[in-house]
């Protein structure tokens, strides 16, 4: 093998079958089993294409109550848990608090929730428990009690009402619904793969979770957004967007939000979320994000010829709804979490271990010395 031959980043590597998600780059269109992200965007729920990932087809309104349900009656914190997340300090990264509250909770959890090697149960435990993890953690630094489980709120809903106690209005959790169908698959993104990896050795579901939040965390990969909302803050208003974007091109940086591996043409993500962030700012009575935002888009295609990713926009309607800067990448998770799960499950379906190779450029002729001997 020659190094040429290596492919830096699996790049183009076709690694697996998969029924859960296709991406076509060039025509810019993402489905989940086989259903355009577009038509469940404006037509679905959360919940609704939670079941969707995960059994492979739509719910009767007896399952997706059923599901939801099971949902809702998750999102109790575990004593155990409680114990641990009460001794996190409050400055802690969110990732790292909620990676490590997943670890632990495949300790405090009940034999029935354990999964099995194909178990549902253990996807909806995670699904559910996320948001309360996230708003135990917030609430506590914040100074404010927790959250009771609050069956009769939307997962949407919860979440926002475990970060906070102002009441959100509807359109702002609807808002936050569509971000997490938006986000909650996207084929073998690296967590994924990762979560796929783990998974793949015949590891639980709670192992390939905490790998996938842990490869989640780094800034290539979950994190864009909250980079975006500091490109506005240095923008400020439209008419300084060329200057900036200009400044940073000259200095061979990229701007977030742009771009992307997969897609050719704009992410449908973006195109959605754009006209959320528009809603959601009049509604807020604050065009200021949405308003900088398409003036950046119009400097950035100009000069670079670059689309718009599902990071540009996501991080304004956060914002506008109240959740903070350093739980964007959480709320990513939060949804994500559906995809990892769901690929785990297919991994455990059609299992072959992942294990790729390396080229080997180092020595092949050294002998072992004493250490007294060695320089
Ligand atoms: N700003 C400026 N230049 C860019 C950008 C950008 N955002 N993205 C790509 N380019 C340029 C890059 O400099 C290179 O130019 P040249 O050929 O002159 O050196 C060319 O485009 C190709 O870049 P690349 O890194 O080979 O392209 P890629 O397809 O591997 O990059 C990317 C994909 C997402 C890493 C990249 O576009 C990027 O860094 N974007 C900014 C970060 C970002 O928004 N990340 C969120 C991605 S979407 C999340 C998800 O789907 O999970």
């Amino acid at each position: 093998m020659a190094s040429e031959d290596v492919q830096r980043g699996l790049e183009d590597v076709v690694a697996l079958e998969s029924r859960i998600c296709f991406i076509d780059g060039k025509g810019g269109r993402l489905l989940y089993q086989g259903y355009d992200i577009r038509e469940l965007a404006a037509r679905s729920t959360f919940e609704e294409v939670a079941y969707l990932l995960w059994y492979g087809r739509l719910p009767t309104p007896a399952q997706l109550e059923q599901l939801t349900q099971r949902l809702a009656a998750l999102r109790e914190i575990p004593p155990g848990l409680r114990e641990i997340l009460d001794r996190i300090p409050k400055d802690s990264s969110p990732m790292d608090v909620l990676r490590t509250a997943v670890s632990a909770l495949a300790i405090f959890e009940p034999e029935e929730t354990k999964p099995g090697a194909s178990s549902i149960g253990g996807a909806l435990r995670l699904t559910a428990i996320l948001p309360s993890v996230l708003g135990y953690y917030h609430r506590r630094r914040r100074g404010l009690p927790p959250l009771p489980s609050r069956p009769d709120l939307s997962h949407a809903a919860y979440f926002l009402a475990a970060l906070d106690d102002r009441a959100p209005s509807p359109l702002d959790v609807k808002a936050l619904d569509v971000a997490l169908i938006l986000h909650a698959d996207h084929e073998l993104n690296a967590s994924t793969f990762a979560a796929r990896v783990t998974a793949s050795t015949l590891s639980d579901l709670y192992s390939a979770v905490t790998s996938a939040i842990g490869t989640l965390k780094g800034p290539l990969h979950g994190g864009a957004n909250a980079r975006v909302m500091d490109l506005l803050d240095d923008i400020r208003a439209p008419e300084r967007a060329e200057e900036v974007v200009k400044d940073r091109l000259a200095k061979h940086e990229r701007i977030m939000g742009f771009g992307h591996r997969v897609y050719k043409v704009e992410d449908p993500r973006a195109t959605i979320l754009r006209e959320w962030s528009r809603q959601v700012g009049e509604a807020h009575h604050d065009l200021r994000y949405y308003e900088t935002l398409r003036a950046l888009e119009g400097v950035v295609h100009r000069e670079k010829g670059l689309y718009p990713n599902v990071d540009l926009y996501s991080g304004s309607v956060y914002t506008l709804i109240g959740i903070p800067e350093d739980l964007f990448t959480p709320t990513f998770a939060v949804s994500r979490v559906v995809g990892w799960t769901a690929h785990v499950l297919e991994e455990y379906q059609d299992l072959r271990l992942i294990r790729p190779m390396a080229h080997y450029i180092g020595p092949t002729d050294l002998h072992y010395t004493e250490p007294a001997e060695r320089a």
